[in-house]
């Protein structure tokens, strides 16, 4: 069970304070639901870890570092090890803890080092990132000296494999992952976050504008919005609605075209809206590897043109914009 006391009391000195009691009470409703099949397993996993606390990390880094192996024993080495590949698949990343590289599925730090120098400083920000996965990127977003990162993203695994990273640390930083989803999130008013991020996620909803609304309650006036997602190419009425699966996923709902994204955005009442970047997703960037053995990006592929998905429709493409919601 995940220790939210210290989130609690980190919320309590910002202008976050009136989301306390209703998030206090939203998490223990979700942990009183029945539970994941695996999460016995997994909380064990955190509960036999080696007693192992360094003082020592880096989040500023490709790699999210935390002790160094010359700190712990060559028997510590491989129970960590052994926990570490309990945890499997590990999707985000990439993490070197006590010198124990995890080469995840995703370059996640690629993502990252194409939208951190287009948007506003995070520096003693608070910040939000819906659907953030195992959290590499809250590691990224503390690195960048952010006052508190919050996460939220309802898997278990993903929730396991982030206090795991965190129990390894001396000092517990201001960073903290909620297994929710975005909707179970108590509304602001209006006093909300700086920045939200929200990648990987548009294209998961049956309800594009709800989400980017929802986003959008989140923010305080004049706070930043990072959304990345799957796009095609086209204008601004091009949407694409796959006829089943999109790269094998079968809860894949609309791929917008940049510009209709960008409508979708003004539509809502977002400003300064702006492309950050697209690009189309290569197999370097999203691969099998040791830690996440199971299909990828190659195996969503037509193998005989790598510009199709298995499904004949046009290949991964990725775009991030920011926009800023009106004062
Ligand atoms: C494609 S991954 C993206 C992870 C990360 N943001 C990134 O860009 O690498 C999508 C994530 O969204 C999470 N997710 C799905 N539905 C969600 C919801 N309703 N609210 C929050 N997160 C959700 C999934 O569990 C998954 O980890």
């Amino acid at each position: 069970m995940i220790d939210f006391q210290p989130l609690y009391k980190q919320l309590a000195t910002t202008r976050l304070h009136p989301w306390k009691g209703p998030l206090q009470k939203q998490l223990n409703t979700v942990f009183a639901d029945k539970p994941h099949g695996k999460q016995v397993e997994w909380e064990a996993v955190l509960s036999e870890l080696p007693a192992l606390k360094s003082q020592y990390s880096d989040f500023t880094s490709d790699r999210i570092t935390v002790g160094t192996k010359q700190e712990i024993s060559k028997k510590e080495h491989r129970q960590l090890h052994q926990s570490l590949k309990k945890l499997q698949p590990w999707r985000k990343g990439p993490f070197e803890l006590f010198g124990i590289v995890i080469d995840t599925e995703w370059h996640s730090d690629w993502k990252w080092n194409r939208i951190k120098d287009h948007i506003a400083p995070l520096k003693d920000k608070l910040v939000l990132d819906i659907g953030c996965g195992n959290g590499y990127h809250l590691w990224r977003m503390l690195g960048e000296q952010t006052k508190l990162t919050i996460g939220v993203d309802p898997s278990r695994l993903f929730l396991t494999q982030f206090a795991l990273t965190k129990q390894l640390m001396s000092e517990q930083p201001p960073v903290h992952l909620l297994p929710l989803k975005d909707e179970d999130l108590p509304d602001f008013n209006n006093q909300g976050f700086d920045t939200v991020f929200s990648m990987g996620v548009l294209y998961h909803r049956k309800s594009p504008f709800e989400h980017l609304q929802r986003l959008k309650n989140f923010l305080r006036p004049d706070g930043e919005l990072v959304i990345e997602t799957l796009v095609v190419e086209g204008d601004k009425q091009t949407v694409l609605v796959p006829e089943e699966r999109y790269a094998k996923m079968r809860n894949v709902w609309f791929l917008p075209s940049v510009e209709a994204l960008k409508l979708w955005l003004k539509r809502l009442g977002f400003v300064d809206i702006k492309l950050i970047h697209i690009n189309q997703t290569s197999v370097e960037e999203q691969r099998k590897t040791e830690w996440m053995d199971y299909e990828s990006l190659a195996d969503f592929l037509d193998p005989n043109d790598a510009n199709l998905t298995i499904e004949g429709l046009p290949a991964p493409l990725r775009a991030c914009l920011s926009c800023r919601k009106a004062s």
